[in-house]
C-alpha cells in the first residue's frame, strides 16, 4: 500500500491534466495541499500499490471517475450547520426577501442537500414557502441523487434537532420527517420547491438571477483566482439588493467585488448595493 506522502507534486499535475483532458473536470485551481491530501487518501482507501496504478485506472476506467470525483470533493454537511447563521437568515434576511413577489435562492455546492432542506424549513416557518424556489447545485451527481431521495441517517437527527432549535426553530424537529429503522424520510412537501441539478462553479455560467445565494464551505478548497471567478459568477447571478452568504472561513473582503457589497452582520452575509 502507498505511504501517505508518496504522491509527488508533479504527479498530481499529471493527474489533474488527465482528468481535465479526458473528462472535462478542471481541478487545476483547487488548493493543491487539500487536493493532494485527498489523492493520497484515495490511494490508501482503494489500496493502490503505486500512484501510476491510480493514474492508469482513471485513464482506462471511465466508471472509476465517478468514485474519484466523490472522494476528491469533500461532501461533509449538516442541517442548520452553524445555527447562528440560519438564525440570521431567519430573523434579518427573510423579512426583507418576503417583500419580493418571488424569492429565488441558489444553494451552490449543496452536497447531499441538508442546507437546501434547512432553507425549505425556514421559508415554511416564515410563511414564504409558496413564493420561493430553491435551486440546489453541486458538481458531483452522486450527492444530488441522495439529496433527491430526502433520506438521511437517523443518528444525525439529534444533532440536526439541536441545530434547528439554536437557529430559532420553535417546532418539534421530528415533525419534518418520518423515521424508518436507521433512516428518516424528510417530508415530501420540503422537496416541492427544490430544483436539484449539476452545476460546476469552475466552468459553468450563470443560469438565473437570485435574491439570495448561499455557497458555504466550498471556496475554502479553491485558490484565490478561482474564488474570484466564482464571486464574479455570483455577482452576475445576484439581483441588486440581494444577499450573498458564505461559510464561516470564507470572505468577500479581499475580492475586487467587495466595493459593490456591504456587510450585514457578524455572520458571513453580504448585501449587494451597486445599481447597474
Ligand atoms: C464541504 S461540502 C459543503 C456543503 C454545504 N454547502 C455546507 O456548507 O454544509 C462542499 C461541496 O462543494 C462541492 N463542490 C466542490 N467543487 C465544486 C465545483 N467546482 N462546483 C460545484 N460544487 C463543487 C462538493 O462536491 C461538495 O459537495
Amino acid at each position: 500500500m502507498l505511504e501517505p506522502s508518496i504522491v509527488k507534486d508533479e504527479e498530481v499535475e499529471y493527474l489533474i491534466r488527465d482528468v481535465y483532458d479526458l473528462y472535462g473536470y478542471d481541478f487545476s485551481r483547487y488548493s493543491r495541499a487539500s487536493f493532494k491530501r485527498r489523492v493520497n487518501r484515495l490511494c490508501l482507501i482503494d489500496k493502490f500499490t503505486s500512484f501510476a496504478e491510480l493514474r492508469y485506472t482513471i485513464i482506462t476506467e471511465p466508471d472509476y471517475l465517478k468514485r474519484f470525483v466523490e472522494e476528491i470533493t469533500v461532501n461533509v454537511t449538516e442541517m442548520f450547520r452553524d445555527p447562528l447563521f440560519f438564525k440570521e437568515i431567519r430573523e434579518q434576511i427573510l423579512p426583507h426577501l418576503g417583500t419580493f413577489p418571488l424569492i429565488r435562492i441558489w444553494v451552490a455546492g449543496c452536497s447531499t442537500g441538508e442546507e437546501a432542506y434547512s432553507m425549505a424549513i425556514l421559508l415554511k416557518e416564515a410563511g414564504l414557502y409558496d413564493k420561493c424556489l430553491i435551486y440546489g447545485t453541486d458538481l458531483n451527481p452522486s450527492v444530488l441523487e441522495q439529496a433527491r431521495s430526502g433520506v438521511f441517517p437517523i443518528q444525525q437527527m439529534k444533532q440536526y434537532s439541536e441545530n434547528y432549535i439554536l437557529s430559532g426553530g420553535k417546532k418539534d424537529f421530528s415533525e419534518y420527517y418520518t423515521a424508518n429503522y436507521d433512516s428518516v424520510q424528510f417530508d415530501k412537501s420540503l422537496q416541492k420547491k427544490l430544483i436539484l441539478s449539476t452545476h460546476n462553479l469552475v466552468s459553468d455560467s450563470s443560469f438565473n438571477s437570485f435574491q439570495l445565494i448561499i455557497c458555504r464551505n466550498v471556496l475554502i478548497y479553491f485558490e484565490k483566482d478561482l474564488q474570484e471567478r466564482v464571486f464574479k459568477l455570483f455577482d452576475d447571478s445576484l439581483e441588486n439588493l440581494g444577499y450573498l452568504a458564505l461559510g464561516s472561513k470564507e470572505t468577500l473582503r479581499f475580492s475586487n467585488l467587495k466595493k459593490s457589497y456591504e456587510t450585514v452582520s457578524e455572520q458571513k452575509i453580504w448585501k449587494k448595493t451597486e445599481h447597474q
